[in-house]
């Protein structure tokens, strides 16, 4: 049975194997080649990963093609060995779709190592040789691929494939979306807010009125201040002076609950980061929902426990669903037992 590679956060390898066995029935795993990375198997992989494109799962955060399969001999030979089997397979395929005039789409080459073998060349020397076989169609766009040569180097075996983007559910390898760190970052979860709007391709607000739910240290009230907007930044907790200073922030000691009880404000925009049961959180949200805006965007992060991921995530989502029209859930990179939700109201 055909190969196709499914990644998601380790902690949630079960309930992603789920998500995808309820899609397809037949897709199983047949080996897991990293914490979080399945080698599986389905009838056919590309129409599998097309209708998970089309209605993308929460759990799993990436697919990658594995059409070919290389032998490793855990030497620097395996360099030339990848680069003449992708030369050997690939080249006169996409010589024959140039032929029947389907242009070259820009191309990233994408190469991942398991952390479970020790290789003795960098994911760059492997993937050196397959970007020079690559450029003679056009050059690579490691942001914007609309296509991807994937690589996945297991302890013995490497699995190849060329398919479209689109169907791994993410532009990054792995899903794992990178972003550089920056002198005015307040916080690790920046990334988070980040992640979510190239993820889901947020058209923000640049102008108005947010509201932060769990704003402190301030670094997702900082992404909103840099974006245009005001702010009123909710939290017991103090926010980084760098941020409290800002003429754009109204801070407001406490918590969300009594926040939402007194405050008469109107939004037009809800993030909330809160360190809270994500039930009680999506309950918050609906309050929050009276203060917004219609058609205004919200977004939440779920804290999900452990032991019970997925009934709760469920449950939160339906609570969510109460006020706001659905247009994004997923475990993001730099979530960390989260599901990141995005609504309008
Ligand atoms: C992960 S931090 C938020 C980080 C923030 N997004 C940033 O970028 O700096 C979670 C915050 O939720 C706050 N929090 C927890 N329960 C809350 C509640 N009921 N109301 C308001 N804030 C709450 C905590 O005090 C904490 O500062």
């Amino acid at each position: 049975m055909p190969y196709l590679i499914a990644t998601c956060a380790p902690e949630s390898a079960v309930v992603a194997h789920k998500e995808l066995r309820r899609v397809e029935a037949a897709v199983a795993v047949d080996a897991w080649l990293d914490d979080g990375v399945a080698l599986m198997t389905a009838p056919d992989p590309a129409a599998f990963a097309a209708t998970l494109a089309a209605d993308p799962p929460v759990f799993v955060r990436h697919l990658a093609p594995a059409d070919l399969t290389v032998p490793l001999t855990g030497s620097s030979a395996d360099i030339t060995s990848l680069a003449d089997a992708v030369a050997a397979t690939y080249l006169p395929q996409i010589a024959a779709n140039l032929a029947l005039d389907r242009p070259w789409q820009p191309h990233a080459v994408q190469v991942r190592l398991s952390n479970r073998a020790t290789h003795p060349y960098t994911r760059y020397a492997l993937a050196e040789p397959l970007r020079e076989l690559l450029a003679q169609f056009g050059p690579e766009d490691v942001r914007h691929p609309q296509q991807v040569l994937a690589v996945y180097c297991a302890a013995e075996q490497a699995y190849i494939g060329l398919w479209p983007t689109a169907r791994c559910l993410s532009d990054w390898p792995g899903g794992e979306r990178r972003f550089a760190r920056t002198p005015e970052q307040i916080s690790r979860s920046e990334f988070k807010l980040l992640e979510a709007l190239d993820l889901f391709n947020l058209a923000w607000p640049t102008q108005g009125h947010a509201l932060d739910l769990g704003a402190a240290p301030g670094g997702w009230t900082r992404l909103l201040v840099e974006r245009g907007l005001t702010v009123v930044a909710v939290d017991p907790a103090a926010l980084d002076a760098r941020v409290a200073a800002l003429p754009q922030v109204e801070q407001w000691r406490g918590h969300a609950e009594t926040f939402l009880t007194g405050s008469s404000d109107v939004f037009d925009l809800v993030v909330n980061d809160m360190r809270l049961d994500a039930r009680d959180s999506a309950r918050l949200m609906l309050r929050a929902a009276e203060r917004l805006r219609p058609g205004s965007p919200a977004l939440m992060t779920l804290k999900l426990p452990q032991a019970r991921i997925e009934p709760v995530y469920h449950r939160a989502r339906r609570i969510f669903a109460e006020a706001y029209t659905i247009i994004g859930a997923r475990q993001l990179f730099h979530n960390r037992s989260e599901v990141t939700l995005v609504g309008v109201r």
